[in-house]
């Protein structure tokens, strides 16, 4: 039997546990650390995602076939590499390959070598430097540190004083540490966002079904950001000739160039893109499966996850690969502790979750409903919130109508004191599919 060890414990790892439970396989499926609705489909093991040494520890205990790396933490700290080192097969970009999320000034000049569309941009390393600028700068100015900032690295400043701002909490206040060295200022892009991923072997680049994710706290975009409150897929308007365009625009230049350079890219590459009126243009490139657009995207997917990321370890392995989907729509609502993004509330018990889902997660299908968690855990008997996102509530149906209240429904039933969510996921491709 294959044995496959899930790194992560958030929403996006529990998509992953249950589309590797799908599989026709049927691998014995591991998580580290995990979480507390994880846990019901995979075999928990308690070592944290960032701990590269302690994963490769418990890989040579439990020798998986195959190991899947959710967060960027690890990949661009190498694990990849570690586990090759010891002749453990790991699904992820190298330490090198991973610097395309690891560091924007790495990520920018691969685009301008490969010639892929993205904002215009200025590479400070100083406060001076970066300061004396900001008067001649045009705003909205998009400012942003170099290195991995969870998700908050990014500042849209509105004139010279906010701009002075953030780049005061980057170089003299050192809020991300290291990763604020070298802070990147770029043209402010207007127009939709779409999330487009796709599998690479170093050569080949298999898209995935395109994404759309909602990152502010609040219903009409509105607050701060936050890892993601909620996404949908497919999304309208995006067809296979305009993916396949898309592909061919952002993904195959840099994986082409990653290959010339000696470092092949093989892993899910995610591209973050604005569609401008003067065309889609990359905002940013991840090394790893987004969150919580792969809640939306892998119970769309009809073939085996666990074939395509084998195929992705080998040189040439992704030739040919045809990835079928469901015509159902997906809509995934993200339920958050009171208190997000900023401290949120832990320990808040969780009730009305027995029930939502109808389908036996161990069989092949999927939904009406997925419900997969994110911030919980275990206390004596209960599910208690343990982070800022809490679950994941994922609906589908034959319209983006009926995904969207399938999901809703089930949001509705489950409570915990604070529960925030945003009520607008997806409004916008209903009215869009309908007009
Ligand atoms: P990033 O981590 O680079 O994707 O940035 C996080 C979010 O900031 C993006 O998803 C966009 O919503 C926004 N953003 C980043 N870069 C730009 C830009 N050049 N113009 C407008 N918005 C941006
Ligand atoms: N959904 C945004 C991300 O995964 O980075």
């Amino acid at each position: 039997m294959t044995r496959v060890l899930v790194v992560g414990g958030g929403g996006r790892e529990h998509a992953l546990v249950r589309a590797l439970r799908r599989s026709p396989r049927r691998p014995q499926v591991l998580c580290a650390p995990g979480n507390a609705g994880i846990a019901a489909d995979a075999q928990c093991l308690d070592v944290a995602a960032e701990d590269v040494h302690g994963l490769l520890r418990l890989a040579r205990e439990q020798r998986p076939d195959l190991t899947i790396v959710g967060p960027e933490a690890p990949l661009v700290a190498g694990i990849v590499d570690a586990f090759e080192g010891e002749g453990l097969r790991a699904f992820g970009p190298s330490a090198e390959a991973a610097r395309l999320e690891g560091s924007k000034t790495f990520a920018k000049d691969l685009m301008r070598e490969a010639r892929v569309p993205t904002a215009g941009h200025v590479v400070f390393t100083s406060y001076e430097q970066a300061e004396a600028q900001m008067d001649c700068a045009s705003y909205p100015a998009v400012l942003k540190a170099d290195g991995l900032a969870a998700g908050k690295g990014v500042v849209i400043a509105h004139s010279p004083r906010e701009a002075r701002e953030a780049l005061r909490a980057f170089f003299l206040e050192r809020r991300f540490g290291d990763a604020g060295e070298r802070v990147v200022v770029e043209e402010f892009l207007e127009g939709e966002e779409l999330s487009l991923l796709a599998l690479c072997d170093g050569e080949n680049v298999v898209p995935m079904a395109p994404a759309q994710d909602y990152k502010r706290i609040q219903e009409d975009d509105r607050g701060p950001n936050t890892g993601g409150m909620g996404s949908y897929s497919p999304v309208p308007g995006v067809d296979s000739d305009e993916i396949a365009e898309l592909t061919a625009a952002v993904h195959e230049p840099i994986v082409r160039r990653l290959r010339e350079r000696g470092t092949p890219y093989r892993g899910v590459l995610y591209a973050g893109l604005m569609m401008t009126p003067a065309g889609p243009k990359v905002l940013e490139y991840n090394c790893r499966f987004g969150d919580p657009e792969t809640q939306a995207v892998l119970p769309r997917l009809r073939s085996d996850l666990l074939d395509l990321l084998e195929r992705s370890l080998e040189p040439g392995g992704l030739a040919g690969a045809q990835l079928d989907w469901s015509d159902d729509w997906a809509v995934t609502v993200v339920m958050a502790s009171a208190g997000y993004p900023g401290s949120a509330s832990k320990g808040d018990r969780i009730t009305g979750l027995e029930g939502v889902e109808s389908v036996d997660p161990a069989s092949a299908d999927v939904g009406p409903v997925e419900v997969t968690h994110a911030g919980t855990a275990r206390s004596g008997g209960d599910i208690v919130t343990a982070g800022g996102r809490v679950l994941n509530v994922t609906g589908l149906g034959p319209t983006p109508e009926d995904a969207r209240s399938n999901a809703y429904a089930s949001v509705e039933k489950i409570n915990f004191d604070g529960a925030q969510f945003r009520r607008d996921i997806a409004a916008r491709a209903v009215e869009r599919v309908a007009t």
